[in-house]
């Protein structure tokens, strides 16, 4: 059997769902196949219910799965029948032994390394997709070396930059799409088999090819440029607060130098999602394990600013409801890590709901999409939740809303309704900047943008 034009992909995650429904979408005379252990998530694939929200995913499956695009648990078949097998299992922080709480934690990575040994009968071009530290490539090479069926594996480094709630987008439509491969003649066949993939629908000046290591540490560095980006801007907001400056006007002013460029310098409750914590957190452990202390500093302030910055959200809610939201209902809208995704891992909202229950307050969350999973995450975390499909529902008697997702279809609420359902003196922080402040104000709420002065109703705090 000719298997050089299959592609196997081990992980249907949030990468990998997406990446291969787009591979197999652009590239008709590909076969591809997902495998994951995870049998739910598999069914989910195969349904009509897709086990993540992504913008226009739904289309995409379906117009090629059925066709070159299968969703399948069986690994060992996947693996004896593709040449070409991407790797993107997750890759999450080590929460035990020895870089606990920093490095990549590298077992789900390493399993499928050896059942690719296991079931492999002929030689692989094995892509690592999922996010890895730089030098991974050395170690998965030795591994599936390691094998005594005389086959040889080629290890490609192809990171993925697309972004939850963009995927479609962003994986239609790369900026760019890096392939890294060992500097020898098999290494840059192998890189050659994965640029004709991409060159399907990729125009070949966005096609760069680099050695596997700068492939690798491409990726953890572009993922702490940007959260660094917004680390920057938030630490900027928190001085606003205390000058009358208002950071929309200086992200604006600063992003109209084309040196800096606008993008990602929205101010917020700080970034979450599951990867730029882990990966900035990989990467300093990386440094102080290459005694590169001070670079490694440098890169962990950005994960303190964060932090900073959704104690400093509550901390400012807290004070100017009186210093206390003790018994006091308040209503999140927004659990999402972003908008326009159910994904809420690494959420700011988890952290903010939690510190407000410290408080005693009383939650109603409010989310077009992450239910399900804000449920989860505040499963057995003390205190009193509920939870809301409907959001004038979610802020009847509240005494506060906080804004904590950036979804569109929060600034086109009836603010009016909404007002005279909740509790008085009421207050909106909007920890997003979408609403429109002055209205609000107008209104009668006590409005708390976020990075500029309040709107209050209130007599001023000594
Ligand atoms: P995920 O947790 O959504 O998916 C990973 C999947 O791999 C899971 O379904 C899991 O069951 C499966 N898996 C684990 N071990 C397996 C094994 N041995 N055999 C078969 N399946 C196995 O993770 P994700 O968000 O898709 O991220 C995957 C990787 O891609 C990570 O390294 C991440 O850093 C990186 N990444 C993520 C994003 C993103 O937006 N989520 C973007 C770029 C890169
Ligand atoms: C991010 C990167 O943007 C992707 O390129 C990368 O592939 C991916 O991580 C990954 O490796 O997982 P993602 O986390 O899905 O993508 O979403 P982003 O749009 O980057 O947003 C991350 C967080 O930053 C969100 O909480 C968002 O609200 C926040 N953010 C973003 C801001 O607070 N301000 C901004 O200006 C931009």
């Amino acid at each position: 059997m000719d298997t050089s034009k299959n592609i196997l992909c081990i992980g249907a995650g949030y990468v990998g769902g997406p990446t291969m429904a787009v591979i197999a979408d652009k590239c008709p005379d590909y076969k591809v196949t997902v495998v994951d252990l995870n049998k739910e998530r598999i069914d989910a694939w195969n349904s009509d219910v897709l086990p993540i929200y992504e913008p226009g995913l739904d289309e995409v499956v379906k117009r090629a799965r059925g066709k070159n695009l299968f969703f399948s648990t069986d690994v060992a078949s996947g693996i004896k029948n593709s040449k070409i097998i991407f790797v993107s299992v997750n890759t999450p922080t080590k929460t035990f032994g020895e870089g606990a709480g920093m490095a990549a934690n590298l077992e789900y990575w390493e399993k499928t390394a050896r059942n690719i040994v296991e079931f492999a009968e002929e030689d692989k071009i094995v892509i690592e997709k999922s996010t890895l530290p730089v030098r991974t490539a050395e170690a998965m090479h030795r591994i599936l070396e390691s094998n005594d069926k005389g086959l040889h594996f080629e290890v490609i480094s192809n990171p993925e930059f697309m972004a939850e709630g963009t995927a479609v987008g962003d994986l239609e439509n790369p900026d760019r799409v890096l392939i890294g491969s060992m500097e020898n003649e098999h290494g840059r066949k192998a890189q050659q088999d994965i640029v004709d993939i991409y060159a399907n629908w990729v125009p070949v000046e966005k096609i760069l090819t680099t050695n596997v290591w700068s492939s690798e540490l491409s990726k953890l560095a572009s993922n702490a440029m940007l959260a660094q980006r917004i680390s920057s801007v938030n630490s900027i907001s928190a001085l606003c607060e205390k000058t009358d400056a208002d950071i929309r006007e200086v992200s604006k002013a600063m992003g109209m130098d084309t040196r800096i460029g606008a993008k990602f310098l929205r101010a917020g409750v700080g970034f979450g999602g599951s990867c730029f914590k882990k990966d900035i957190l990989n990467m300093v452990y990386l440094c102080r394990y290459y005694n590169l202390h001070p670079v490694a500093d440098y890169w962990e302030q950005v994960v303190i600013m964060n932090e900073f910055q959704e104690k400093r959200f509550v901390r400012r809610a807290v004070s100017n409801m009186f210093n206390t939201v003790a018994g006091k209902k308040i209503a999140l809208f927004g659990f999402a890590f972003k908008a326009d995704t159910g994904d809420t891992r690494e959420a700011p909202a988890i952290y903010i709901s939690k510190m407000l229950l410290e408080e005693h307050a009383v939650l109603s969350i409010h989310d077009p999409q992450a239910l399900p999973n804000a449920k989860k995450d505040l499963q057995g975390v003390e205190g009193s939740i509920e939870y809301c499909e409907d959001p004038y529902e979610c802020a009847d008697g509240a005494h506060a809303i906080m804004i904590l997702t950036e979804w569109k279809q929060f600034s086109e609420l009836d603010y009016k309704k909404i007002y005279e359902s909740m509790m008085k003196p009421a207050f909106i922080f909007d920890g997003r900047n979408i609403l429109h402040h002055k209205e609000l104000f107008e209104i009668g709420f006590n409005v708390f943008p976020l990075g500029t002065k309040e709107l209050t109703q209130l007599p001023p705090m000594d």
